[in-house]
This record gives structure tokens, sequence and C-alpha cells, in this order.
């Protein structure tokens, strides 16, 4: 017999490859060994490894999962505590089961997978048959299958389409500079996702702060996926009817946003970097002259003294004091930039103090890490520790002594030069103790808590805090936006969808960079920009260092009186926006709503052409486009819509084509429609006149609106000092109905005019008495250059509508047309 040497290598190769995977293959979670149910908890062994399965409250059901017995219980995002609710447990050989009154989950025993049902047993979420949950090495995985016709829409600040199938994603916060408008990831971690297939939805939170992975059926067509890196499979399960309870589930555990200061919904200026104290006051005085409604100006690191956080500048800022007095005499609040990064220099104020308090993250041998960052090699404070973040707290009286009103948080993903922090640096984590692969995802969450908290503690005001990074549950401190973009179109409709995403994932204060951070935008794209910004949470222009002037003044006068226009407008909408922003404080709801919250079912809105739609609030819905198209197709979801600026009236089910404009953004408001306006303003700290301006667009489904008024800046609303009232839109009964008003905070508006849009009766009664009925012409953007949001002059481009005014009282008022 001849020798084959080819046969016994072959033979050898494959014993060696065998063996290997023998030593670093995938372990599943294999069959439950017992299982014991106590109270609302059941508590499963399994052949490698433990489970538990809890019911928090009817609709959110808690799965973990480790290949060891399960730690002690700690989490940095979720606050919500189990609910006492009726549920159901039982076992036998095959399967446990545990019935609310919403869901019902059923653990498989050979092997362990559980299957979600809704009361009448549709299936609405399964472990993948076979694949399960396993681990290769310290990586742990949840496979589910795949159900037909499965979208997938959330998962925070990720790029890509408004449907997430087919494709895969990964949680690491990143320091991402001039990103292309695909990259991932990006800044922030927030490994909350939404499922949806035939006519049901649900939400999974996997609570874990290592990296984490998703896959939506990208490379196989089998499952999608979720996992990390290392630690417990912790994932809390949502389901509801509705997409919006989802998102108020979710924000019940992980938290809801605070009442935002008035001011820091007005429009900021900033660029990288206004300094010195004259130029900032420059460009103050020249939004004022040029009668650009303004409210913030954003200071960048060149205030600091060699980038040395907690310091000023002596020869560009000489007296910040006095600079912020004179801005907040013109109606700015002023917000500083602050990066963890303290620069080691011995003798050095900040840095000195955090070595006496050692506060620093270290390596094993107990030395301080160092990494390069603005002011060059810098010690970086333990945020996950209660001594660095009591530390940070004391440091935030500087910026409150200085008449500051806003803290920026940035580089906190942490951005270090050369991007490779080693995984060995050590960090408290509030008593777990971790290394960077644990902590890293949240130390710019826990970031924002110390600025959030020290601002509270020395603000005599409501702060303004902004972030770059952070994970689950930032909400809860501050507002996001999505860092270093281009100005490029692909990213402005990048930006949209990464708000949209974030919306959906329970952040609802976010923005982008207007104009786009790096290089310069093309006249048209400013414009564009600028009238989007002004339906967006947070309206910031901002650009990069050694870019070309981007305010607003800065293109010519057409897109000066462009921009001034939009941001009016959206001055005037300050009593819709700040309503809606309470909303966001009550039910999580965010302000920019993917059309995937109201048209959760429609396959449309999915389409790629109608992805960058969305609501701004419950009433406009904004389509934007690239600046460069003269055409662009709007998909009207089902309803009726009017045209922003004319009236006419788009029957939803449809798309069409439209003329794009570049003066005017395409806006639709749905029919049924409330929303309350104010006279034109320069600041918020300017009163507006005494009439509160309601719009209403008249259709055939019935509406509320929670209308809500509090000082804007203090912390009385939390003991009831806010006006708050529901406005109803009843058409059956052809009746409009102002409630009651709440709260002992006196509103300001001493009338109501209530413009009629789409109605034709001109016997218009309040409590049984006749009403003045008056016709007007308007037009919602010349109004706005105007103090009247009700009158403007006459333009090509107009509707006619009925008005009636009616005096404000704090007693239901009834309105029959
Ligand atoms: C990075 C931030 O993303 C950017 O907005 C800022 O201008 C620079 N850091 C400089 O502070």
């Amino acid at each position: 017999m001849k020798f084959n040497y080819h046969a016994v290598l072959y033979f050898f190769l494959l014993t060696v490859s065998f063996t290997a995977l023998g030593q670093s293959g995938v372990i599943q979670a294999g069959n439950v060994t017992s299982a014991s149910i106590s109270g609302q908890q059941v508590n499963i062994s399994l052949e490698n490894g433990s489970a538990q399965l809890s019911v928090y409250t009817p609709s959110v059901i808690r799965v973990r999962i480790d290949k060891k017995q399960l730690g002690a219980d700690f989490s940095y995002a979720v606050i919500g505590k189990p609910q006492q609710v009726k549920v159901d447990i039982t076992q036998n050989d095959s399967q446990i089961t545990l019935v609310t009154d919403s869901v019902k989950a059923v653990v498989q025993k050979k092997p362990f997978a559980i299957t979600f049902y809704t009361p009448d047993r549709q299936i609405i979420n399964q472990d993948e048959t076979g694949l399960n949950t396993s681990w290769a090495g310290e990586s742990v995985t949840s496979y589910k299958k795949m159900q037909e016709w499965e979208h997938f829409v959330g998962l925070g600040e990720k790029t890509g389409n408004l449907d997430r199938k087919g494709s895969g994603f990964t949680n690491w916060n990143t320091d991402t500079f001039g990103y292309p408008a695909t990259q991932d990831p990006l800044y922030s971690s927030i490994p909350f996702y939404i499922g949806i297939h035939h006519g049901l939805n649900y939400g999974i939170f996997l609570d874990n702060t290592f990296q984490t992975d998703f896959n939506f059926g990208a490379s196989n067509n089998r499952f999608s996926s979720f996992g990390a890196r290392g630690g417990e499979l912790n994932y809390y399960f949502i389901y509801h009817k509705k997409l919006a309870d989802i998102i108020s589930s979710y924000t019940w555990l992980t938290g809801r946003m605070q009442m935002p200061p008035l001011w820091s919904l007005g429009y900021q200026q900033n660029r990288y970097s206004y300094y010195p104290d004259t130029e900032v006051l420059r460009i103050a005085n020249t939004l004022r002259e040029k009668r650009i409604p303004a409210d913030g100006i954003t200071l960048d690191i060149h205030y600091m003294e060699n980038y040395k956080l907690f310091t000023w500048n002596k020869n560009r800022f000489p007296d910040p004091e006095k600079m912020n007095a004179e801005l907040n005499r013109l109606g700015f609040k002023t917000t500083v930039i602050v990066d963890p990064g303290i620069k080691v220099e011995k003798g050095a104020g900040a840095y000195e103090r955090g070595l006496t308090d050692s506060v620093y993250i270290k390596y094993p041998d107990g030395q301080p890490y160092t990494g390069q960052v603005w002011p060059g090699w810098c010690n970086f404070p333990d945020f996950t520790s209660v001594k660095g973040r009591e530390w940070w707290k004391n440091e935030v009286k500087f910026f409150a002594e200085s008449g500051v009103s806003g803290i920026w948080n940035d580089m906190n993903e942490i951005a270090t030069w050369g991007q490779k922090m080693p995984d060995n640096v050590l960090f408290d984590y509030d008593g777990v103790k971790a290394n960077h692969l644990q902590a890293h995802n949240v130390y710019g969450l826990q970031m924002i808590r110390a600025s959030y908290e020290g601002a509270r503690q020395h603000l005599k005001e409501r702060p303004f805090l902004l972030t770059r990074s952070g994970y689950a549950g930032l909400q809860r401190y501050s507002a996001l936006w999505t860092g270093d973009n281009r100005a490029e179109d692909d990213h402005m409709l990048a930006g949209v969808r990464l708000l949209s995403s974030l919306g959906m994932s329970g952040v609802a204060f976010t923005g982008m960079d207007i104009g786009g951070f790096t290089g310069n935008p093309t006249t048209a794209l400013y414009t564009r920009w600028m009238e989007l910004g002004a339906f967006t949470p947070y309206f910031r222009n901002h650009t990069q260092l050694n870019t070309k002037s981007a305010e607003p003044w800065s293109f010519g006068e057409d897109v000066l009186d462009i921009s001034r226009s939009y941001i009016s407008l959206r001055y005037q909408l300050m009593p819709y926006l700040y309503s809606k922003f309470y909303e966001a404080t009550q039910t999580g709801l965010p302000v920019v709503r993917s059309l995937a919250i109201n048209y959760t079912h429609d396959p449309r809105i999915f389409d790629t052409q109608f992805q960058n739609q969305y609501l701004f609030g419950d009433a406009f819905m904004v389509a934007p486009f690239e600046s460069t198209k003269d055409f662009g197709k709007i998909y009207f979801p089902a309803g009726k819509w009017y045209e922003l600026y004319n009236d006419e009236v788009q029957q939803g089910g449809q798309d069409k084509i439209v003329q794009l404009n570049l003066s005017q953004l395409p806006v639709y408001i749905k029919a049924g429609s409330i929303i309350p306006m104010q006279s034109l303003v320069q600041t918020t700290q300017q009163l507006p006149n005494d009439t509160l301006t309601v719009h209403v667009y008249n259709g055939d489904t019935p509406n509320s609106f929670v209308y809500y008024e509090d000082d804007g800046k203090s912390y009385a609303y939390e003991k009831g000092g806010l006006y708050k009232r529901t406005i109803s839109f009843n058409p059956a009964n052809k009746e409009l109905i102002f409630g009651k008003a709440e709260g002992t905070y006196k509103t300001h508006f001493k009338l109501i005019k209530l413009a009629l849009h789409g109605f034709d009766s001109n016997a218009i009664t309040t409590s049984g008495k006749k009403q003045d009925v008056k016709s007007v012409r308007y037009f919602w953007l010349a109004a706005a250059a105007n103090t009247d949001p009700t009158i403007g002059p006459q333009q090509p481009e107009s509707c006619t509508l009925k008005y009636v005014v009616i005096k404000n009282e704090d007693s239901v008022i009834k309105i029959n047309y």
C-alpha cells in the first residue's frame, strides 16, 4: 500500500482542529435540572449555569442567565422596582409557565428555552430552537427565532435604516470624529430595541455594560440575537399592544427626563471655539441686532487655560462673571464644555485636589491611568465611585460661581488619543469592582450623573446638561447630541434617523450639530439644516475648528431671512414644545417621533424612501430631503394631513411627489391636532404678549393635548408649581373643551385666540354664548417675523382660517362650532 502523505496530514489537522473546538467551543445553557418558584420569581438551575425569571409588571419580565450562580444584583440603568402584580407561576416535567394579565412566558425545560405569548396564545418572541442561549468563551448570546416579516427599530444612537433588519450592531462607546454616515459604533450605548411582526410589538433591553452585540439577521437567515462580551445575559422583555407603551415601560425601568430649563429649548449658537469674551459678546449682540431669537451661547475648550478643567483662560476671559452677567442681560445663558481628562501638572489645582482625594482610575499596581487628550497627558476621575462623583460635584461649584447655566459633557467615552485604552484599568463600579471592559460603556453615564447632581446642588436654577456619551438611562440626567457629524446631506438625514432611534430608546432630548461639524456646508444644505433644526429637540448650530463662519448671517441675506423665520417659528411654538417635553417627563414619549411609534404596522413607513419622515411631537410631520433635490416623495400615513403653509389637505394611505422649495421645509399637520403658540419673543427670558393662540385642525378623530406651563427655571413644578390643562377636540359632538386648570402656577395668558383650520361654521359659542368669528389670511412663516401669530401679510401661499378670541379662565371652557 502506498503511504498517502496527504491523507495523514488531513487526518492530523482534523484531529487538531477538533481538539481546539473542544477547548474553545460553544457551551449551551443545557437542560433545566431544577426550578423553584418564589413569589413573582422562578429560580432555575441549568446543566451549564443558572437562570431566573422575575415579573416586574404585568408587561415586563426580567430574564437573567449565567454560566455560574447568579451574582449580586446591580444596575446603573434600571431604577424601576418589581411591582406587586397578579402572576400565576406553575411547572411540570416539561415546562415552567408564568402568566400575567398581559403576557405569558413558557420556559421549556429540555433544553432551556423561553417563548413569550400574548394572552390569546400568539407567539410574540421565542428562543431559536437549537441555538437558545450559549457561551463562546466569556461571550454570551441569546438567539431568537426571526419571525416572518419581522422589523426591528431602536437600539439608541445607531446609524443605518429605520428598520434594522439585515444589520448587526455593536455597543462600545467610541470617539468617532467626522464619522461616516454609516459608522457603528458611535458614542453611546443603549442596548434596547423593539421587534415588530404580525401586528405585535415587543421590547428587549439587555442590561449589560460590557461590549454588547446585536444581530437582526445580518449574515444569517435564521435568527436575531443579542449578547455581551462578559457578565450575565440580563434582559427585560416588554410587551404591550401599542409601541408607545413599550417606550413608557422602558422609561419606567430606566427613568425619564426631568423638566429642562425653558431656555435650553431656544436656539443655541456655538462654534469650536468662540473667544475671547469680546467675540462671544459680538456674536450675542449680532443675534439680537439681526433679530434672530436665541437663548444660548456655548463655550468650547478654548475658554480654559491650556485646556485645564475648572479654569478660565484669563487672557481671553479676564472676567467671566461679568461676561456671563452681560450675556444674561442680553437674554442668553452660557453653557461650557467639560472633558473628563484632568491635566497631569504638578501644582495645578484640580489635578492636585484629585490626587489628594485619590479619585483617578488606576492600573492594578495602583498607578493612575494616564492617557492623552487636549491638555496633553491626563488622569481621569472614577465617576463609577461615590468618591469620584462627590469630588466632581464639588468642582462643579466653580461654574456656578462664574454664572454658567449649562454643562456640556464631551469626550466621555472615554476618548483618548490612540483610542486604545487598556483593558486592565480598574474602576470602583460602585463597590462591585470592574475592569475597563465592564466599566467603559457606563463611564459617560456616571460622568453626567455627577455633573447633573453637582449642577443641581450648586446652581440656583435648573441646569442644562448635554452629553456625547452615555448608557441606557442617560435621559435622567442629560440631553444628548450626536457628535462630530459632517456637513453633508446624507449626514443631515442620518442625523434625523439617529434622533428618531434615540427617541424610541428613551432619550427625548436630543440634537445634532446643525450645519454639520466637519467641513463647510453648501448654502443649500445649511438652509435646509437650519429649517430642520427648528424641528429638533436641542437646536444648536455648531462647527469645527478652522471651518468657515456658520452663524445664520454667514450665507447671505436670503439664508438669514429663512433661518430667522424658522427660528422665530420655533419660538412661537414654545408652548407646544414645552408641553411635549412635559409629556416626555411623564410618559417617556420622545419629541422626535419615528413614524414607527404611531404607524407601527404600516409596512410602508419602513420603506427607505420614507424612513426619514418623523413627527415632531404629535402634530407635525416633517419630511426632510437632501438639499440637492428638486422633487421628493412623501408618504402620508393613515388619516388626513394639512400642508403647513397653505392648509391643502392630503389624504392618508398614499404617497405623493412634491416639488421642493429651499425656503420651505415640507411639514404637514395631522388632522385633529391642537397646537398652542405664543407671540414672537427674542429669548425665552422675554414675556410674550398675553394671548395664547391655539391652532386646531379639523378632522374626524378625537384628540387631546395636555397644555403645560411653569416658571421655566425653578424646581417649584416638582411641588405643584405648574399650570396644566387638557384641551380636547371632539368632532362627533362638534366641541372643543379646555379642561379645568390644575396646579398652583398662574398662567401668563389672559386670552385664548382659537385659530380654526378646516372649520366652516360661523356659529361658534363658548358655554352657549355666541362668539365673534373673524376670518384671516394666514401664513405660518410670515407670521413668524411679526409679533402677532395670527395675522401675517398676504402671501401667495397662505390659508384662510377662522378665529375667535375668548377669555382664558381656569374653569372648564366649552366651545361648540
Ligand atoms: C469633540 C466634540 O464632539 C466637538 O463638538 C467639540 O467641538 C470638540 N470636541 C472640541 O471640544
